[in-house]
């Protein structure tokens, strides 16, 4: 693949390629745009399940994939993110997620099947934005403090490298980690439980 869909500046930003299960040739690479392989508008509003591939996602890269209409934040985590997360244990408010949406099945702290890849619902629990990730450590405009994340850029809310929301934000909740389920090493299945897979 060429590198057009991957941005490496700050925001280290790359759109996914996405499929309806069960279509002829779903699972493919990476492309540039939003939009080559989305489902139809049809199968969307049905909330089909998605496969994402992620063989071209590096470490502290996120690509974006839709499920449902809403975006799904794919994060492949470097093994630094992974280590400060216990760190934000005491930072955020719900480190366990008890009070928000993820399945039973992600590990507590990592939020994930497989600890480095992070899959989250990408809209912010306050009022609907969608949270930029920024997963630079201490980067001069979050702070010396800032060990990762995602930043709400409309009223602030500070997610963690988990999505998991640091105490006394406006947004109450951590990010949703939707079902999913991996095909392959490569390909996540959005939308379907391991168990009903
Ligand atoms: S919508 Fe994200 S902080 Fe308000």
């Amino acid at each position: 693949m060429s590198n057009d869909g991957v941005n490496n500046g700050r925001r280290r930003f790359l759109v996914a390629a996405t499929s309806v299960v069960g279509a002829a040739g779903a699972v493919g690479a990476a492309v540039p745009f939003v939009g080559s392989w989305f489902p139809s508008a049809r199968a969307k509003a049905a909330g089909a399940p998605v496969r994402v591939n992620i063989s071209k996602l590096e470490a502290g890269q996120q690509l974006v994939a839709e499920w449902r209409g809403q975006p799904v934040f794919v994060s492949r985590r470097t093994e630094e993110a992974l280590r400060l997360l216990e760190e934000m244990d005491s930072v955020v408010a719900d480190p366990d997620s008890k009070s928000s949406d993820q399945p039973d099945y992600v590990d507590p702290r990592t939020r994930a099947i497989k600890p480095e890849v992070l899959v989250v619902i990408g809209i912010c629990t306050h009022l609907g934005c969608s949270p930029l990730f920024r997963p630079e450590v201490a980067s001069a405009d979050m702070g010396a403090d800032w060990k990762g994340g995602y930043f709400c850029p409309c009223h602030g809310s500070h997610y963690d490298m988990s999505g998991r929301v640091w105490r006394a934000q406006p947004a109450p909740l951590n990010l949703p980690v939707p079902p999913h389920h991996y095909e392959t090493d490569d390909v996540i299945v959005i939308g379907l439980d391991p168990e009903t897979a």
